[in-house]
């Protein structure tokens, strides 16, 4: 296997990032599921995941635990910022460094751009950002980019529709930076309102196959081998009558799949609101919840990586 290039470093954004660093990840991340439960076990065992989210979170934070726990670790850490010291006015800085007192490596949700990056020039130990502000979420990025492979055996030469909030979801940018690596076309679905940043994409843009759509229309829907679906980022949107206009806009059901191609990979970071119907759960083309659990293989991957220069 190639060298370790994860080992002590931060996880702050997926632009840090080379497609070397992702087939040496998904390797390790088929790998670590061929281990037998105690051998996985041994990985981490005495080693500490501290973490903080500032924001809601139900996936990236379990399955950062659960991962840390099969690889032998623990995890500890605050999701309830209301219960912590921050609410008698404690520093950003301060909280982070004392979670890098109590832990190996240091897991971050925080709604500002730049949070990360910033905590990892204060923490000794190895931070990952597990979403920050409206344009960072690069283990997301690399989960869905690790299904993609594992659904379609590659993502040279793929059609993927990227639907739903594109101004304030940001695994869509991650994702995209993700996607730069390879040679894909890329087709961005999104009400005008909610259209793409191309301030924060810049200096992609004009190296990638991309293509702006409002509507999810017969032609498009023949094309895609793969429809990335997000939720519209309520929380984020400054006037809530503006989300009230474009609620509920795409909906993929029965209806829309039979448009689609047969063997079309649905994935979504997840939560959903309203944009998949879950009558097409059980369909062989709904992949978000394998997503997922993806999500917990690849995370234990980059935390064996992370902590150990020979992960296993
Ligand atoms: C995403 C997030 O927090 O950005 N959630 C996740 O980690 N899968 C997506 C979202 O909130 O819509």
């Amino acid at each position: 296997m190639a060298d370790n290039k994860f080992f002590k470093r931060s996880i702050v954004s997926i632009r840090d990032f080379t497609v070397d660093d992702f087939t040496y990840l998904f390797d390790l991340t088929d790998r670590i599921q061929t281990l037998t439960t105690n051998e996985r076990g041994e990985i981490a065992k005495g080693l500490i995941l501290g973490y903080i989210f500032y924001e809601y979170s139900t996936r990236t934070r379990l399955s950062f635990e659960s991962a840390m726990a099969s690889i032998g670790g623990r995890s500890l850490g605050i999701s309830d910022i209301d219960s912590s010291s921050i609410m008698k006015g404690e520093s950003y800085a301060d909280t982070i460094k004392t979670i890098s007192l109590y832990s190996d490596v240091v897991l971050i949700r925080h709604p500002s751009d730049g949070s990360s990056r910033y905590a990892s020039e204060i923490s000794d130990k190895p931070v990952i950002n597990g979403g920050s502000g409206s344009e960072e979420h690069p283990t997301q990025a690399m989960l869905d980019v690790y299904t993609i492979f594992k659904e379609k055996k590659r993502v040279d030469g793929l059609s993927i529709g990227i639907i739903g909030d594109l101004k304030y979801g940001r695994t869509v940018y991650s994702l995209i930076y993700a996607l730069s690596n390879y040679d894909v076309n890329i087709h961005l679905v999104s009400p005008s309102m909610l259209k793409i940043r191309n301030e924060s994409i810049y200096d992609i843009a004009n190296n990638m196959k991309m293509f702006h759509h409002t509507e999810l229309t017969d032609d498009l829907l023949k094309e895609l081998d793969v429809m990335y679906v997000t939720r519209i980022q309520r929380e984020r949107f400054p006037d809530l009558q503006e989300y009230k206009k474009i609620q509920g806009l795409y909906n993929i059901d029965e209806n829309v799949l039979k448009r689609c191609k047969s063997d079309v990979s649905i994935l979504h970071p997840l939560p959903r609101v309203d944009e998949i119907s879950s009558s097409i759960d059980n369909t062989k083309n709904a992949v978000y919840f394998k997503q997922a659990s993806y999500g917990k293989e690849l995370r234990s991957a980059l935390l064996s990586a992370l902590l150990h220069e020979k992960p296993f």
